[in-house]
């Protein structure tokens, strides 16, 4: 019996090691993994309510038009007109969903920087994409004494 062990002595301690690692592994999961896990997925159930419970910041380009639908309409047959209002103006469902809108007017973007944010040159940009550099086109002005936000194709 000794002589059959003492070869495999050391297998046997990995064994136990193995099985110790294994028993503590089962323990932690059954403690630390939440009930409701895997009811629907592999997914906390939970996870759910929690994220519809977050109060909702941005309103949609649709509830926009519900009453600026001048700016809808401005905004027809321009490249600007597929863009969401509040990629320019903002996250303002607060505004759009208040009782009284004007009473939580938003600010207006700044016409300092709305524009470069995405018109700045830039050789990572598709050479298609209509870019400037602010150091030779408009005269330094501001975008908006030239081009109208809503409809930006002068001709
Ligand atoms: C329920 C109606 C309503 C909805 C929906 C609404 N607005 Fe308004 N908005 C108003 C009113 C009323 C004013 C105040 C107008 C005024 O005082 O000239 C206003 C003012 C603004 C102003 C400021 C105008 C200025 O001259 O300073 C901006 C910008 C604006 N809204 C953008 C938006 C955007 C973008 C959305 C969509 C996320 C939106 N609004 C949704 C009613 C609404
Ligand atoms: C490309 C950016 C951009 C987008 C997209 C955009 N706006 Fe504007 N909007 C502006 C800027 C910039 C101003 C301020 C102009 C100024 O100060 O001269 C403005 C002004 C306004 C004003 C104030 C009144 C006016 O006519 O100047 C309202 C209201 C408004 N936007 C609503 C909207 C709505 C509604 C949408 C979507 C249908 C929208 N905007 C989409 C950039 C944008
Ligand atoms: C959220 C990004 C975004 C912002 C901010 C933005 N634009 Fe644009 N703009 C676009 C896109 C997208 C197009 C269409 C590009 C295309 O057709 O390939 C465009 C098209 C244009 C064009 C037409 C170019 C042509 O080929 O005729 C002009 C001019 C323009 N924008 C000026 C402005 C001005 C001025 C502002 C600031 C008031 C502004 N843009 C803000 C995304 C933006
Ligand atoms: C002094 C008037 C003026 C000012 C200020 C001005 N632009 Fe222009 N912009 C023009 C004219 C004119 C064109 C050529 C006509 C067109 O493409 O609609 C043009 C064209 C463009 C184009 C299209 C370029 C292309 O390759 O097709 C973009 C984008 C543009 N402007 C963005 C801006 C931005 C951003 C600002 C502010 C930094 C600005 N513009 C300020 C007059 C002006």
């Amino acid at each position: 019996m000794r002589e059959w062990l003492r070869d495999r002595e050391h297998m046997v301690r990995m064994g136990i090691l193995f099985a110790g690692a294994l028993a503590v592994f089962l323990v932690a999961r059954a403690v630390m993994v939440p009930k409701d896990f895997g009811t629907y997925g592999h997914f906390r159930t939970g996870a759910l309510a929690d994220n519809m419970a977050h109060p909702l910041v941005f309103a949609g380009r649709q509830a926009c038009g519900d009453c600026h639908d001048d700016i809808v309409a401005s905004r027809k047959g321009s490249k600007h007109e597929q863009i969401g209002c509040e990629a320019c103006h903002g996250a303002l469902e607060a505004h759009a969903s208040a009782d009284d809108p004007s009473a939580l007017k938003p600010k207006l973007p700044d016409v300092k920087t709305i524009c470069l944010v995405c018109h700045r040159e830039n050789v990572a940009k598709p050479a298609g994409f209509p870019q400037v550099d602010p150091k030779d086109h408009g005269d330094g002005g501001p975008c908006t004494s030239c081009h109208n936000p809503h409809h930006p194709e002068i001709s």
